[in-house]
């Protein structure tokens, strides 16, 4: 018996996780799946009404499950960052969930730029730090210090900031920050995926021609890493691989990238490989407990509407499926989504014209083929 919490979360997120019970459902009836599913109601509304975003208790349950199924956070009504930072980066941080895993796959004939070639481009987006470490504030010529804290699984830092000079004006910042052993951990997670896929090489992306400090001190560890695991290493900054990636999405396969470029890069692969329905990740702690969600958000403009595209979700599902020792059935549910999308059976944004139900039934009709 596996233990699974569910955190529906906001506006499309319920939608798109409510198919993966679905799919859920039919596996434990038909498929020698025991699961034992815990429902949080985390998320904007219970935050309206309560002020509440994840307890305490919460976080000791969650920790202590197989893994977690996410839908979406985030809400009009909420300021940007309450919801997304107070629930899902404090998450991915307790949880120590170093590797955020966005798989890129070729789903023909919904690739729009490329349908002329196959890729299986794995993104390894390193999680926990760089600029996501929560360390911004703000001086003005009254405050010109302010003190800060971040905790990670890894390590507690205190961080004294001091503006001098002409502070005649105010000054907002945010720092982006790597660890040696954090990007030795993210390092040593990508050339053993590399090893595993039989990848002869890692791309690093990075902005080492302007943010050298961090991004030097990264390739330093990534290129020791390379030598000892006999594995390429390939740099890219950030701004040629967003053009090669629509380009050339071919040549590439483990995708080393950090943090907030991983954000911003995985939704443009998104599209290359057919749209940000398609799109599915896992933030993983290798020896704790990891997370699957799709790579989108809460999609307010579609939310309620029953329209939302659940392939991202079902993907993430299959994800969550593989790590608790049953890839058999993510592998069946992956053939089932490849069939449904290959029969036409998707949802507006893929071209189709079934609802979030019509996709979900289409897939379980081809499951249980
Ligand atoms: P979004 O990903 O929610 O939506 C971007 C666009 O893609 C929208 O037009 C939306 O309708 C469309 N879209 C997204 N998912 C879709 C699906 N499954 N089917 C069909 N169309 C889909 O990004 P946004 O609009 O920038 O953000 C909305 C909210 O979600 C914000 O509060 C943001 O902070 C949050 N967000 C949360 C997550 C997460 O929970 N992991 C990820 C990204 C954004
Ligand atoms: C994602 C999202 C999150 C991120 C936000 C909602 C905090 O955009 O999962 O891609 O930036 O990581
Ligand atoms: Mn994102």
């Amino acid at each position: 018996m596996r233990r699974i919490g569910v955190i529906p979360g906001d506006g499309i997120g319920p939608e798109v996780v409510d198919s993966g019970m679905m799919v859920l459902d039919v596996l434990q009836d038909n498929f020698d799946l025991e699961l034992d599913i815990t429902e949080y109601d985390i998320g904007s509304e219970r935050y309206l009404m309560t002020g509440e975003l994840i307890t305490e208790d919460e976080f000791e349950e969650l920790g202590s499950l197989d893994a977690i199924y996410f839908g979406a956070i985030g809400d009009p009504r909420v300021a940007p960052g309450v919801l997304e930072k107070g629930v899902l980066l404090a998450m991915r941080a307790r949880f120590d969930q170093y590797i955020n895993l966005r798989p890129v796959r070729s789903w023909h004939p919904f690739v729009p730029l490329r349908a002329d070639v196959d890729f299986e481009i794995d993104f390894l987006r390193e999680n926990t730090e760089d600029f996501y470490m929560g360390i911004g504030g703000s001086i003005s010529p009254d405050e010109r210090t302010t003190s800060l804290a971040v905790d990670r699984r890894l390590y507690h830092l205190d961080v004294d900031v001091s503006f001098g000079g002409d502070v005649d004006q105010d000054f907002a910042f945010e720092m982006g920050i790597l660890s040696r052993k954090g990007v030795e951990r993210f390092a040593r997670y990508a050339f053993e995926f590399a090893a595993d896929k039989g990848a002869d090489k890692v791309t690093l992306v990075d902005k080492a021609n302007v943010c050298s400090s961090i991004y030097g001190f990264q390739r330093e560890v990534f290129e020791g890493m390379s030598e000892s695991y006999g594995i390429g290493l390939e740099y890219m900054f950030v701004d040629a691989m967003a053009m090669a990636l629509v380009r050339r999405p071919e040549t590439f396969s483990v995708v080393a990238v950090p943090n907030l470029f991983g954000d911003i890069l995985t939704d443009l692969a998104a599209e290359v490989q057919g749209g940000i329905g398609l799109a599915a990740s896992g933030n993983i702690n290798p020896d704790g407990v990891s997370m699957f969600e799709p790579v989108h958000g809460s999609a307010p403009d579609i939310a309620g509407q029953g329209i939302a595209n659940p392939f991202a979700s079902l993907l993430a599902l299959g994800m969550l499926l593989d790590r608790i020792g049953r890839d058999d059935l993510g592998d069946g549910l992956r053939s089932a989504i490849s069939a449904a999308l290959d029969a036409g059976e998707s949802t507006g944004d893929l071209g189709g014209s079934l609802g979030t139900e019509g996709v979900t039934d289409a897939v379980i009709a081809h499951m249980l083929r």
